[in-house]
């Protein structure tokens, strides 16, 4: 089998939101809320992005797609680099890319009809005629599983798992690539999350598609997700294909954040202990000195308060940052890495 391409080839991404105060409104900071990611996303594939709310997530796929000016670091889409493209090229670009919302309700104009709302990229990008524009918005209704018959209504009259689809269907109308789907089911209910997400599986497999899906539920993660990066205070943590990062984490973040999830496996399940992490995420406006997990780490090192850890390759497809995992500090004494029996543990206690 031949390796798969990269589509998306992102390097020391950083997003920072100046914070402004005083009289002047002089910029006095910045919240740190994606602060150095680096990660490629191959053609075909879905990359899971998880964790905790606030840590980046949102602002990272959004980042990738343009819709921030980014701080630093590059974005290349099928090799062209979009963090540095003029508005002209980033035009060309749009249609290759695009995003699924959250929340349906609040990414639908309300006063148009779903017609309008799937058909206006039509409108805007392409040439199509009035009529070439209606058959492609029914084929596009069809392919999400909504009736044509509703194509004059508004969102309104359509419930939350019907909202998303038409979400979706505006997503697919310019043959996209790429797409961000952020916490595309989160506002969704139970019952109709896992349509949604089989609805967004078979769309891969039809159309060829290149998933970026960021969730906070690491159970619906590990079902559609090829590979997963988990995100802390701005940064990666481990990056791994999905059956590695689940059965063995490496990163004590990983394993405390899947510590507190079930494992079908009953085997992986009865071994596993549950990690707790004490004190709050810190502020990405002011993030600790050293490695960004060293406040709450169980496993915490004198190095960790001092050297941020490199997110390297630690074994073949396997990415981390975390000293523990650091050949050259377990040498010189700090000890080796240490496994997950010498963690703080609590069996009836959760992640805080
Ligand atoms: N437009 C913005 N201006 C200032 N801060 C922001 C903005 N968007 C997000 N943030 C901050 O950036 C951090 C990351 O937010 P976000 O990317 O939404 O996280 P997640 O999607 O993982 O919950 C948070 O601290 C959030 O308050
Ligand atoms: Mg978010």
């Amino acid at each position: 089998m031949s390796t798969p391409r990269k589509l998306v080839e992102v390097r020391d991404l950083k997003m920072h939101f100046p914070i402004r105060g005083g009289l002047l409104r002089r910029i006095v900071g910045a919240v740190k809320a994606v602060d150095g990611v680096t990660f490629d996303i191959l053609e075909g594939e879905t990359l899971g992005l998880v964790g905790e709310s606030g840590c980046g997530k949102s602002t990272c796929g959004r980042a990738l797609l343009r819709l921030y000016e980014v701080s630093g670091g590059s974005i290349l889409i099928e090799g062209a680099d979009i963090a540095e493209a003029s508005p002209e090229e980033l035009r060309r670009m749009r249609p290759k890319m695009q995003m699924v919302f959250q929340d349906p309700q609040a990414s639908l104009n309300p006063r148009m009809t779903v017609a309008r709302i799937i058909g206006e990229p039509l409108l805007e990008h392409t040439s199509l005629s009035k009529a070439e524009r209606e058959e492609r918005v029914y084929e596009l209704m069809d392919q999400v599983g909504l009736n044509r018959a509703f194509a004059n209504r508004y969102p309104d009259a359509f419930s939350g798992g019907q909202r998303q689809r038409i979400g979706i269907a505006r997503a697919l109308a310019l043959n996209p690539r790429f797409i961000v789907c952020d916490e595309p089911i989160a506002a969704l209910d139970v019952s109709i999350q896992a349509q949604v997400v089989n609805l967004l599986e078979d769309l891969q497999d039809k159309l060829g598609l290149t998933y970026l899906f960021i969730s906070h539920d690491l159970s619906m993660v590990r079902h559609i997700a090829d590979r997963v990066a988990v995100m802390y205070l701005g940064k990666i943590v481990e990056l791994a294909p999905r059956e590695p990062l689940y059965s063995a984490p490496l990163h004590p973040y990983t394993q405390a954040l899947l510590s507190a999830v079930p494992d079908p496996d009953p085997a992986i399940a009865a071994r596993r202990q549950r990690t707790i992490l004490t004190g709050d995420v810190p502020s990405p406006a002011n993030p600790p000195k050293g490695c960004n997990f060293c406040t709450r780490c169980p496993q915490v090192m004198d190095i960790c308060r001092s050297v941020d850890p490199e997110f390297r390759e630690v074994a073949p497809g396997r990415f981390a940052a975390c000293h523990l995992l650091d050949d050259t500090v377990s040498a010189s004494g700090h000890g080796p890495g240490r496994g997950a029996q010498d963690q703080k543990t609590n069996q009836q206690g959760s992640m805080t």
